[in-house]
């Protein structure tokens, strides 16, 4: 049985008038893309190609010029609460502690619910014994888990992330990489994810859309269909890695005695 789509996106696109006469930017153009419930899809594409622009549509953000986006059969006419943003850095409370972030979404729930539901998010992201603690006293991998407690604490249907390990450091992405892929297989949440790294895309997603440079529209979709932790080094991976740079207009090359490197056509 096929399960019927959560996001429902037809022939979407955005025009940006043009400041003071000059001309019009397309910045997205007929994109078309369904996402079943529970799936992780990551959208790729080169800087400037409209990740963020189409992912703020998709949320209610911002008001597409053409087409349109269905959440669960209804058109988007707006922020949702039921479905939550986290963005790159800088989205949790500074003045609030780690325990009030991750509450700040559930404040109506009765008092025993609340701290039950943030002691078992606090435990998921790895932060107990830091519930007091305020986001300048944490490291910038640990801020982002509290932004990810916080928005799973809601029990949102879906999630968006906006490049959300972006300003993070290289160990540190791939120890955030796991632990999403873990806490989105205990969760199935349905998960929208821009990212510009195509290993990070082949790492966590279901499937892959890879978008075109502006106007970003789909160039193609591949589907990861690999066990969970993935295997870096197995044969299957390295394989739709390329397919993926490849489409992308990158090829990847290693030589005998030569380092791996990213080769711009
Ligand atoms: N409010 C706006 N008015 C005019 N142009 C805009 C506006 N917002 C974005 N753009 C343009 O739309 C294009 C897409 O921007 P967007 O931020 O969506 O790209 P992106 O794919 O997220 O890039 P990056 O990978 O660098 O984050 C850019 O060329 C940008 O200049
Ligand atoms: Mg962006």
């Amino acid at each position: 049985m096929v399960s019927a789509p959560v996001i429902s996106v037809r022939d979407l696109g955005l025009t940006f008038p043009g400041k003071k006469g000059a001309e019009p930017i397309d910045v997205l153009r007929s994109i078309n893309l369904e996402i079943t419930t529970g799936e992780f899809v990551c959208i790729v594409g080169p800087s400037g190609c409209g990740k963020t622009t189409f992912l703020n549509i998709v949320t209610g953000f911002l008001r597409q010029s053409t087409g349109e986006v269905l959440v669960q059969g209804a058109p988007v006419k707006g922020p949702d609460p039921r479905r939550i943003f986290v963005f790159q850095e800088n989205g949790v409370f500074p003045w609030l502690t780690v325990e009030q972030n991750i509450a700040f979404g559930i404040a109506r729930c009765p008092s025993k619910e609340q701290r039950e539901i943030v002691r078992r998010y606090v435990r998921m992201v790895g932060l107990t014994g830091f519930e007091k603690a305020y986001p300048r006293e944490l490291s910038g991998g640990m801020r982002q888990r509290v932004e990810i407690a916080r928005a799973l604490a809601p029990d949102p249907e879906i999630i968006y992330m906006d490049e959300p390990f972006g300003a993070l450091d290289f160990i540190t992405r791939l120890k955030m990489r796991a632990d999403l892929t873990r806490i989105w297989e205990k969760e199935k949440k349905t998960i929208l994810f821009v990212t510009h790294d195509i290993e990070e895309s082949v790492q966590l997603a279901d499937r892959v859309v890879v978008l075109s440079p502006r106007p970003g529209s789909v160039r193609k979709q591949v589907k990861i269909d690999l066990p969970r932790p993935r295997d870096l080094d197995s044969p299957e991976y390295l394989e739709l890695r390329d397919e993926i740079f490849h489409t992308i207009g990158m090829s990847l090359r290693v030589g005998a005695g030569e380092e791996m490197s990213a080769i711009f056509p």
